[in-house]
């Protein structure tokens, strides 16, 4: 009887009927994967550098621009629509603020990004070109992630580089928050809400998985393009370490 009542409760547990029950459970894997890579490892034990900073802020400006464009083009759309948050949660204008503080005034045309950040773009393009409804795995991704670990994440980059005010540390602040638990739960409710036939609903598990990889691709190119780069930024400024947008191609 006991070991009846504990399978009944892990199966509730594990396989809740909630869409965002269901994709926490079925992301679980990939959020260990996520947080064991070398730039989030280095993240957790307060080791992120600069340029470690920089080029990540790149990428998420590049990730961000089409993740926020293809939800602001499907806004109306029936499952984009209950999720769609951009007052409270875009955080294009953010990156940008974070970017023209370390990069100056010129900054687009410092903007440089590895191979698996061009191809996370083009999935989120493709995907709102094609299914708009699975924007939501990503926008799940990106943004709970950001309120979740992302918000310690911000406090370990300001003491991790020794920054004294809040100037180029805007990604991490969503001033149209309260409380980022609360809304996390009003965002998740609305993942709840949305209708979606079981094939759909497969799908939506699906592509947060992809989500999930395609982020732990871009941290691993990261990773690989700062370790190309060590050599040259010892012996040249800091600023000019990558050169070329095309160095990954
Ligand atoms: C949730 C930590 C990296 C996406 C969480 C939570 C923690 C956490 C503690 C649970 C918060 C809660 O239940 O309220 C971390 C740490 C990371 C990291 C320490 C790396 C240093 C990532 C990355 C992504 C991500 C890279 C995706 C790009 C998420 C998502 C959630 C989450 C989507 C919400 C899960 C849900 O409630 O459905 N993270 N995380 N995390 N994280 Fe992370």
């Amino acid at each position: 009887m006991e070991a009846m009542k504990s399978a009944r409760k892990n199966d509730t547990e594990d396989v809740g009927s909630d869409l965002s029950e269901q994709i926490k459970a079925a992301t679980k894997d990939s959020h260990v994967r996520a947080e064991n890579t070398t730039l989030m490892l280095d993240y957790q034990k307060g080791k992120i550098t600069l340029p470690q900073y920089k080029l990540l802020l790149c990428s998420l400006y590049e990730i961000y621009r089409a993740l926020e464009e293809e939800l602001d083009r499907n806004a109306s759309h029936p499952a984009v629509a209950p999720i769609y948050f951009p007052q409270e949660l875009a955080r294009l204008q953010t990156l940008e603020k974070d970017l023209e503080h370390f990069f100056g005034s010129e900054w687009r045309q410092r903007v440089i990004v590895p191979a698996a950040t061009v191809r996370y773009q083009e999935r989120i393009r493709r995907i709102g070109a094609e299914s708009p409804d699975l924007l939501v795995a990503h926008a799940y991704t990106r943004y709970l992630g950001d309120l979740s670990g992302g918000q310690v994440l911000g406090k370990i980059t300001q003491r991790s580089l020794g920054l004294s005010s809040k100037d180029g540390l805007s990604f991490f602040s969503f001033p149209g928050l309260s409380s980022p638990h609360r809304f996390k739960q009003l965002f998740r409710s609305r993942i709840n809400s949305i209708e979606l036939t079981e094939g759909r609903r497969e799908e939506m598990l699906r592509e947060a998985n992809t989500s999930f990889l395609l982020n732990i691709q871009v941290f691993d190119d990261l990773q690989k393009m700062l370790s190309v780069t060590t050599t040259e930024a010892e012996d040249q400024s800091e600023g000019d370490a990558v050169k070329s947008k095309n160095m990954f191609p």
